[in-house]
C-alpha cells in the first residue's frame, strides 16, 4: 500500500527524468501494480487491556488463510467468560501478548476461502468452530480456523444457536465424557446448570443415560426442568449438601465455596471435575475419590459428536440474548455478572434468505 502510494505515475515519470535505467523503473512500476489495497473488515479490537470500554468496533485487516487454514465469514460469535478475562490482560504478563487483538473463541459461519492443504472443507460450507485461545479472532466479520478446531454446522439449528455451542459444549463434553467417563445409570451433580457450560452438561449427561441433579438460583429453576434434570436445586434456598449424597460425578462450573462443599456428596470411587479451581487432592485422597481440573481445548471430533446429538435433538443450545457485534462491550458486561442464562451470542451478519 505504501509502495503503491509512493510510486504513482508522476513518480514513475520523475524516475525516468532522473535517467534511471528503464529496467529499474519498470520493476518499481510493476511493484506498484502488483500491490492492491489489502482487504479490511469490521471487528472488535483490543488495543489496551481493561474494562469493556476497551473493546473498539473498527476496521481491521482481513486475515488471509495459510495453507492449513480456513477463512470463515462469521455469522455469529458466542460470548464466554474467558473473552472478558483475555480483554482484562490474561496474556499481558506473558510472551503471548499479541495486541492489537480480537477476542472471541466461538464462531459459526460460512467457509470463504480454504488454504491449499485443506481437503475436507470447501467454500460455501456452513461451519462452526472453537478457536484456540492463543489466536481467537471471533468478534469479527472474518476469522481464521484450523480443521482440527471446526466441523460442519448442525443442520437443524441457525447460525446464532450454532455460535453458542463450541467452547461451552466442548468443555462440558471434555469434563463429563473424556475426564469423568460418565456411564448410563450414574448420578451426576452439575453446579451452575443454567449457565453456558452447565446447560450443555445437563443435556450431554441426560443423553448418556445419567441421572442428573443440577443447581441454579430461583429464576432458573424452570430452565433446569426444561433441560430435563431429575432433581433441580435452588441454591438460594437449599444447601445442596443437605439434599444430595453418594453421587458418582460432580461437575463444578461455578466459583466460590461450592467446590469445597462438594467432596462430601461424592461416593467412594467417584470423581469431581472442576473447571473453575483445582480440587484439593489431599481431601480427595482422604475420601477415596478422584479430583480433576480441566483446561478445555478445541477438538473437531467433539464438535462432530455434538453435531450428531444436536441433529438427533438430544441437545438444544439455550440462547438467552442475541446482540449485534457493535454491542460486544454490553455482552461482556453481562457475561461478567456470572449470572447469564444459557448463552449470549453476537450477531455478525444476516443469514442469506
Ligand atoms: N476450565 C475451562 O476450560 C473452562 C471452560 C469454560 C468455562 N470455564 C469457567 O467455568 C465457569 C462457568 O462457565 P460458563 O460459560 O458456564 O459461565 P456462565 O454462563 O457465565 O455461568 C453462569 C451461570 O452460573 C450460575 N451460577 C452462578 N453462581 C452459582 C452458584 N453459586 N451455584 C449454582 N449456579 C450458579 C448462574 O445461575 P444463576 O444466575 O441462577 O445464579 C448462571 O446461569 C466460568 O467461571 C468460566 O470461566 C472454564
Amino acid at each position: 500500500m505504501r509502495i503503491a502510494r509512493r510510486v504513482s505515475p508522476i513518480t514513475v515519470s520523475a524516475l525516468r527524468r532522473l535517467l534511471l535505467p528503464t529496467a529499474v523503473v519498470g520493476i518499481l512500476a510493476g511493484i506498484s501494480a502488483a500491490q492492491p489495497a489489502k482487504p479490511t473488515m469490521k471487528a472488535i479490537v483490543v488495543h489496551e487491556y481493561g474494562g469493556p470500554e476497551v473493546l473498539k468496533y473498527e476496521n481491521a485487516p482481513r486475515p488471509e488463510p495459510k495453507e492449513d487454514q480456513v477463512l470463515v465469514r462469521v455469522m455469529a460469535a458466542g460470548v464466554n467468560p474467558v473473552d472478558a478475562i483475555v480483554r482484562q490482560g490474561m496474556f499481558g504478563q506473558r510472551d503471548l501478548d499479541k495486541r492489537p487483538l480480537i477476542v472471541g473463541y466461538d464462531i459459526s459461519g460460512v467457509v470463504e476461502k480454504t488454504g491449499a492443504k485443506i481437503e475436507k472443507l470447501k467454500r460455501g460450507d456452513a461451519v462452526y468452530a472453537y478457536l484456540s485461545i492463543l489466536h481467537g479472532g471471533g468478534y469479527a466479520e472474518f476469522a481464521i480456523a484450523k480443521p482440527d478446531e471446526m466441523s460442519l454446522k448442525p443442520r437443524n439449528i441457525n447460525f446464532e444457536e450454532a455460535g453458542a455451542v463450541p467452547l461451552a459444549a466442548t468443555t462440558a463434553w471434555q469434563a463429563l465424557i473424556d475426564t469423568a467417563k460418565i456411564d448410563k445409570g450414574q448420578t451426576v451433580l452439575i453446579h451452575g446448570g443454567s449457565g453456558g457450560v452447565g446447560s450443555f452438561a445437563i443435556q450431554i449427561a441426560k443423553a448418556r443415560g445419567a441421572r442428573v441433579i443440577a443447581t441454579a438460583s430461583t429464576a432458573n429453576q424452570d430452565l433446569l426442568k426444561q433441560l430435563g434434570v431429575d432433581q433441580a436445586i435452588d441454591y438460594t434456598t437449599t444447601k445442596f449438601e443437605d439434599v444430595v449424597k453418594d453421587v458418582d460425578v460432580v461437575l463444578n462450573a461455578v466459583r466460590g465455596d461450592t467446590l469445597a462443599r462438594s467432596y462430601g456428596v461424592i461416593k467412594k470411587g467417584g470423581i469431581i471435575v472442576s473447571i473453575t479451581e483445582p480440587p484439593d487432592q489431599a481431601m480427595c485422597e482422604k475420601l477415596g475419590i478422584r479430583g480433576s481440573d480441566l483446561t478445555a481445548h478445541p477438538d473437531a471430533n467433539v464438535l462432530q459428536e455434538l453435531s450428531k446429538l444436536i441433529e438427533a435433538k438430544k441437545i438444544k443450545p439455550i440462547v438467552s440474548q442475541v446482540m449485534p457485534l457493535t454491542e460486544a462491550a454490553k455482552a461482556q458486561e453481562q457475561i461478567e455478572t456470572r449470572h447469564t442464562r444459557g448463552k449470549i451470542v453476537l450477531k455478525v451478519a444476516d443469514e442469506a434468505k
